[in-house]
Protein backbone atom coordinates (compact mmCIF):
# COMPACT_ATOMS: atom_id res chain seq x y z
CA UNK A 1 0.00 0.00 0.00
CA UNK A 2 2.93 2.37 0.85
CA UNK A 3 4.64 1.59 -2.42
CA UNK A 4 1.72 3.04 -4.52
CA UNK A 5 1.42 5.82 -2.47
CA UNK A 6 5.25 6.97 -2.39
CA UNK A 7 5.46 6.34 -5.99
CA UNK A 8 2.52 8.76 -6.88
CA UNK A 9 3.57 11.38 -4.28
CA UNK A 10 7.35 10.97 -5.84
CA UNK A 11 5.60 11.84 -9.10
CA UNK A 12 3.30 14.46 -7.86
CA UNK A 13 5.99 16.15 -5.94
CA UNK A 14 7.74 18.41 -8.70
CA UNK A 15 4.12 19.29 -10.44
CA UNK A 16 2.08 22.34 -9.06
CA UNK A 17 -0.98 19.82 -8.61
CA UNK A 18 -3.12 21.40 -5.58
CA UNK A 19 -3.62 17.99 -3.41
CA UNK A 20 -5.35 19.65 -0.73
CA UNK A 21 -9.38 18.59 -0.14
CA UNK A 22 -10.38 21.69 2.25
CA UNK A 23 -8.84 24.63 3.30
CA UNK A 24 -8.08 23.84 7.23
CA UNK A 25 -6.04 26.80 7.62
CA UNK A 26 -8.96 29.03 7.34
CA UNK A 27 -10.62 27.52 10.36
CA UNK A 28 -7.63 27.74 12.86
CA UNK A 29 -6.66 30.37 14.39
CA UNK A 30 -3.31 30.14 15.65
CA UNK A 31 -1.36 32.50 18.17
CA UNK A 32 2.49 33.69 18.11
CA UNK A 33 4.33 30.79 19.97
CA UNK A 34 2.31 27.65 19.20
CA UNK A 35 3.53 24.94 18.04
CA UNK A 36 2.18 23.07 15.25
CA UNK A 37 2.40 19.39 13.10
CA UNK A 38 1.17 19.31 9.82
CA UNK A 39 0.36 15.37 8.82
CA UNK A 40 0.89 14.85 5.46
CA UNK A 41 2.66 17.97 4.50
CA UNK A 42 3.36 17.06 0.74
CA UNK A 43 5.28 20.02 -0.35
CA UNK A 44 4.70 22.34 2.43
CA UNK A 45 2.01 24.78 1.33
CA UNK A 46 0.50 24.97 4.71
CA UNK A 47 3.67 23.51 6.76
CA UNK A 48 4.67 27.32 5.80
CA UNK A 49 1.66 29.38 6.00
CA UNK A 50 1.43 28.11 9.52
CA UNK A 51 5.40 29.13 10.18
CA UNK A 52 4.45 32.77 9.04
CA UNK A 53 1.03 32.72 11.59
CA UNK A 54 2.88 31.27 14.82
CA UNK A 55 5.86 33.74 13.89
CA UNK A 56 9.35 33.35 14.84
CA UNK A 57 8.80 32.01 18.49
CA UNK A 58 6.16 29.59 17.20
CA UNK A 59 7.46 26.14 15.86
CA UNK A 60 6.01 24.07 12.99
CA UNK A 61 6.75 20.49 11.78
CA UNK A 62 5.76 19.04 8.43
CA UNK A 63 5.48 15.03 8.39
CA UNK A 64 5.31 12.96 5.18
CA UNK A 65 5.90 9.57 3.99
CA UNK A 66 7.41 10.49 0.49
CA UNK A 67 10.71 11.33 0.64
CA UNK A 68 10.65 13.46 -2.60
CA UNK A 69 8.10 15.44 -1.10
CA UNK A 70 9.82 16.68 1.88
CA UNK A 71 13.07 17.54 0.20
CA UNK A 72 10.59 20.05 -2.25
CA UNK A 73 9.12 21.46 1.17
CA UNK A 74 12.47 21.73 2.77
CA UNK A 75 13.38 23.87 -0.63
CA UNK A 76 10.16 25.90 -0.28
CA UNK A 77 10.89 26.65 3.71
CA UNK A 78 14.23 27.71 2.50
CA UNK A 79 12.96 29.67 -0.02
CA UNK A 80 10.77 31.84 2.08
CA UNK A 81 13.61 32.25 4.63
CA UNK A 82 11.81 30.15 7.69
CA UNK A 83 13.90 28.56 10.30
CA UNK A 84 11.58 27.57 12.56
CA UNK A 85 10.25 24.39 10.17
CA UNK A 86 11.54 21.38 10.55
CA UNK A 87 10.09 18.45 8.42
CA UNK A 88 10.14 14.48 9.55
CA UNK A 89 9.91 11.55 7.33
CA UNK A 90 7.61 9.27 9.36
CA UNK A 91 4.39 7.18 9.14
CA UNK A 92 0.92 9.44 10.33
CA UNK A 93 -0.29 5.78 11.88
CA UNK A 94 3.18 5.98 14.28
CA UNK A 95 4.04 9.29 15.09
CA UNK A 96 7.47 9.74 15.95
CA UNK A 97 6.99 12.52 18.65
CA UNK A 98 6.22 12.35 22.72
CA UNK A 99 3.14 13.17 24.06
CA UNK A 100 1.95 16.28 24.65
CA UNK A 101 3.95 17.60 21.92
CA UNK A 102 1.63 20.27 19.86
CA UNK A 103 -0.53 23.32 20.54
CA UNK A 104 -2.44 22.26 17.18
CA UNK A 105 -2.38 19.53 14.39
CA UNK A 106 -3.86 20.31 10.80
CA UNK A 107 -3.81 17.64 7.97
CA UNK A 108 -5.05 17.95 4.47
CA UNK A 109 -6.45 15.10 2.47
CA UNK A 110 -4.15 12.76 4.08
CA UNK A 111 -5.73 9.93 6.17
CA UNK A 112 -8.23 8.62 3.50
CA UNK A 113 -4.83 6.83 3.08
CA UNK A 114 -4.24 5.22 6.15
CA UNK A 115 -5.45 1.74 6.84
CA UNK A 116 -5.93 2.62 10.44
CA UNK A 117 -7.75 5.38 10.60
CA UNK A 118 -9.01 4.95 14.02
CA UNK A 119 -4.94 4.50 15.07
CA UNK A 120 -4.29 8.08 13.23
CA UNK A 121 -6.70 9.71 15.57
CA UNK A 122 -5.16 8.43 18.30
CA UNK A 123 -1.98 9.56 17.52
CA UNK A 124 -3.52 13.19 17.00
CA UNK A 125 -4.84 12.80 20.34
CA UNK A 126 -1.53 11.65 21.89
CA UNK A 127 0.79 14.03 20.76
CA UNK A 128 -1.93 17.33 21.63
CA UNK A 129 -1.78 18.84 24.33
CA UNK A 130 -4.51 18.77 26.77
CA UNK A 131 -6.71 21.59 25.20
CA UNK A 132 -5.21 21.52 21.71
CA UNK A 133 -7.15 20.73 18.97
CA UNK A 134 -6.98 19.73 15.27
CA UNK A 135 -8.49 21.24 12.00
CA UNK A 136 -8.21 18.61 9.34
CA UNK A 137 -9.67 17.79 6.15
CA UNK A 138 -10.15 14.95 4.15
CA UNK A 139 -12.48 13.10 1.28
CA UNK A 140 -15.22 10.43 3.08
CA UNK A 141 -17.96 8.83 0.94
CA UNK A 142 -22.03 9.01 1.28
CA UNK A 143 -21.95 5.03 1.11
CA UNK A 144 -19.59 2.25 1.50
CA UNK A 145 -17.45 1.51 -1.40
CA UNK A 146 -17.24 -1.50 -2.76
CA UNK A 147 -15.01 -4.54 -2.15
CA UNK A 148 -13.11 -4.38 -5.45
CA UNK A 149 -12.11 -0.48 -4.83
CA UNK A 150 -11.23 -1.47 -1.39
CA UNK A 151 -8.92 -3.86 -1.98
CA UNK A 152 -7.30 -2.07 -4.81
CA UNK A 153 -3.88 -0.52 -3.92
CA UNK A 154 -3.72 2.15 -6.43
CA UNK A 155 -7.39 3.52 -5.62
CA UNK A 156 -5.95 4.38 -2.11
CA UNK A 157 -2.86 6.00 -3.71
CA UNK A 158 -5.53 8.36 -5.33
CA UNK A 159 -7.21 9.77 -2.73
CA UNK A 160 -10.37 7.20 -3.41
CA UNK A 161 -10.33 3.28 -2.46
CA UNK A 162 -9.24 4.50 1.39
CA UNK A 163 -11.91 6.62 1.97
CA UNK A 164 -14.91 5.51 4.66
CA UNK A 165 -18.50 6.37 5.21
CA UNK A 166 -19.14 10.28 6.88
CA UNK A 167 -20.36 8.28 10.02
CA UNK A 168 -17.73 5.40 10.13
CA UNK A 169 -14.97 8.20 9.75
CA UNK A 170 -16.41 10.21 12.42
CA UNK A 171 -17.18 7.16 14.77
CA UNK A 172 -12.89 6.39 14.31
CA UNK A 173 -12.20 10.17 15.87
CA UNK A 174 -14.77 10.17 18.84
CA UNK A 175 -13.50 6.48 19.50
CA UNK A 176 -10.24 8.11 19.74
CA UNK A 177 -11.16 10.56 22.35
CA UNK A 178 -12.32 13.08 20.79
CA UNK A 179 -16.04 13.11 22.23
CA UNK A 180 -16.85 16.68 20.03
CA UNK A 181 -15.99 17.55 17.07
CA UNK A 182 -17.67 20.11 14.97
CA UNK A 183 -18.17 19.61 10.80
CA UNK A 184 -16.90 23.49 9.70
CA UNK A 185 -17.15 23.36 6.29
CA UNK A 186 -18.63 20.27 3.77
CA UNK A 187 -18.72 19.81 0.22
CA UNK A 188 -20.51 17.41 -1.91
CA UNK A 189 -18.68 15.60 -5.06
CA UNK A 190 -18.70 13.10 -7.00
CA UNK A 191 -15.67 10.60 -8.06
CA UNK A 192 -15.59 7.92 -10.03
CA UNK A 193 -19.11 7.99 -10.15
CA UNK A 194 -19.41 7.63 -5.95
CA UNK A 195 -21.14 10.57 -3.76
CA UNK A 196 -17.98 11.93 -1.94
CA UNK A 197 -17.50 14.79 0.91
CA UNK A 198 -14.90 16.99 1.59
CA UNK A 199 -15.01 17.33 5.29
CA UNK A 200 -13.26 20.07 7.17
CA UNK A 201 -13.38 18.59 10.91
CA UNK A 202 -12.91 20.68 13.96
CA UNK A 203 -11.64 18.92 17.53
CA UNK A 204 -10.17 19.75 20.85
CA UNK A 205 -8.20 17.29 23.34
CA UNK A 206 -10.64 17.75 26.62
CA UNK A 207 -7.89 19.59 29.59
CA UNK A 208 -6.71 17.29 31.69
CA UNK A 209 -9.72 16.73 34.69
CA UNK A 210 -6.75 18.86 36.80
CA UNK A 211 -7.73 22.34 34.88
CA UNK A 212 -4.42 21.69 33.04
CA UNK A 213 -4.67 23.69 29.58
C1 LIG B 1 -3.07 14.53 -1.23
S1 LIG B 1 -1.45 14.82 -0.65
C2 LIG B 1 -1.73 16.23 0.39
C3 LIG B 1 -0.46 17.04 0.65
C4 LIG B 1 -0.68 18.33 1.46
N1 LIG B 1 -1.30 18.06 2.73
C5 LIG B 1 -1.50 19.32 0.67
O1 LIG B 1 -2.64 19.63 1.07
O2 LIG B 1 -0.99 19.82 -0.36
C6 LIG B 1 -1.21 13.51 0.54
C7 LIG B 1 0.17 13.49 1.21
O3 LIG B 1 0.11 12.54 2.29
C8 LIG B 1 1.30 11.78 2.31
N2 LIG B 1 0.99 10.51 2.97
C9 LIG B 1 0.18 9.51 2.51
N3 LIG B 1 0.13 8.49 3.39
C10 LIG B 1 0.91 8.85 4.43
C11 LIG B 1 1.27 8.22 5.66
N4 LIG B 1 0.82 6.99 5.99
N5 LIG B 1 2.09 8.89 6.52
C12 LIG B 1 2.56 10.13 6.19
N6 LIG B 1 2.27 10.77 5.04
C13 LIG B 1 1.45 10.15 4.17
C14 LIG B 1 1.70 11.67 0.84
O4 LIG B 1 3.06 11.38 0.69
C15 LIG B 1 1.31 13.06 0.31
O5 LIG B 1 2.38 13.97 0.41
Amino acid sequence: MHEQITSRYTAESSQCSNLSCGGNLDYLILAAGESVLDLGCGRGRETIAAARMVGPTGAVTGLDITPAMLDQARAAAREAGLETISFVHGDIENLPFADCSFDAIISNCVINHARNKQKVYEEVYRCLQPGGRFVISDAVTREPLPESVKNDPQAWADCFGGAVTMEEYLNNIRTAGFSDVQIVHRRDYDKNGYAFISLTLLGIRPPDVNGQV
